[in-house]
């Protein structure tokens, strides 16, 4: 059957998959499935601060190049991921004064984002990434600690400089559904857009299990988002269930897919899906949630599971 990109292709979405530069160079059944079956891509490491600026000044560009030019090949968007965060940002900066950590801040976006800004392949950017805490307050990262919450409006306004045409989000995780942090977000979205600053898109990562149920008010929090203005999407899209994973665990999982394409389908201002890559060959989660894995649409064997039909079907 078709690809899934020309589902999601018809209905004017994306739907995309973090890509990782090893098995991009290294195994062919990944690079086929990358390229067939997705029409937007997102680096799951290569465009982070340690990846593209691991020492003051000195840019490397080598990964985030490799996935620009897979998806110029490949006719894909690529969402850039991500500027201004408190995980995966070298030594060097966290130290920083305040004046001096702003300064690195500005010639980072200036940089990174001024790169691609001309580049018709690389359509917008996660300008911060997990700001807040579980209850809504901002997150004590050594951002908000060294330069308090402006941090956040300077960044947006950087990254306008660098690239007027590229859309630019705020990306967290656990604001799928309405609660504390999804509405910290909403209004911190909401205060920011009212002072003119550039913020134009919610990322809501999607990082899901099914022993913590469906966020139920997915769409309506989308919808809720969308009247402020903003496009939203889901950014980084997995489902991850206890391992050893039996039959069951996949029509969950599968269900759970199926529920987020089909919020998407139903909010004009969601722009696509984003799956926090595609085989379970190569996830974060085993890494990450100790017995918990097999989160995404392809077994490590690269066969489709359920949850590829699922997301199929509701395209
Ligand atoms: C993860 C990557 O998947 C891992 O390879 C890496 O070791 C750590 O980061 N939220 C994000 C992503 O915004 O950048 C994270 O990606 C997953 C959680």
């Amino acid at each position: 059957s078709e690809p899934l990109r020309e589902h999601a292709a018809d209905r004017g979405k994306f739907i995309g998959a973090a890509l990782a530069t090893g098995p991009l160079s290294n195994e062919t059944a990944y690079r086929n499935i990358a390229a067939s079956e997705f029409n937007q891509v997102t680096a799951e490491n290569a465009m982070k601060w340690d990846a593209t600026e691991p020492s003051d000044g000195q840019y490397n560009f080598g990964g985030a190049d490799q996935i620009v030019a897979f998806a110029t090949q490949n006719n894909q968007q690529v969402h850039g991921h991500t500027l201004v965060w408190h995980s995966q940002t070298p030594n060097w900066v966290q130290g920083l004064s305040a004046a001096n950590m702003r300064t690195a801040m500005q010639d980072h976006i200036a940089t990174v984002v001024g790169r691609y800004a001309s580049n018709a392949t690389v359509v917008s950017w996660d300008v911060v990434n997990e700001v807040f805490n579980e209850d809504g307050t901002f997150r004590q990262s050594f951002w908000y600690n060294t330069l308090g919450q402006s941090f956040i409006a300077d960044a947006f306004r950087y990254a306008r400089a660098a690239d007027p045409n590229a859309r630019l989000c705020i990306n967290d995780y656990n604001v799928e559904g309405i609660n504390a942090k999804s509405t910290a977000m909403y209004n911190l979205v909401s205060s920011l857009r009212q002072q003119g600053v550039p913020v134009d898109c919610v990322g809501f990562q999607g990082h899901l299990a099914t022993q913590y149920g469906f966020p139920s008010s997915l769409q309506q929090n989308m919808e809720r988002f969308a009247a402020l203005g903003v496009q939203v999407r889901v950014t980084e899209l997995d489902v991850r269930v206890q391992m050893p994973r039996d039959a069951n665990d996949d029509a969950t999982q599968a269900t759970y897919y199926r529920n987020v394409i089909n919020a998407c389908n139903a909010v004009q201002a969601c722009a696509g899906v984003t799956i926090w890559g595609f085989t379970d060959k190569h996830s974060w989660v085993p890494d990450t949630f100790p017995s918990e894995g097999a989160a995404l649409i392809y077994d490590a064997n690269y066969a489709v599971k359920p949850s590829y039909t699922a997301v199929h079907d509701a395209l």
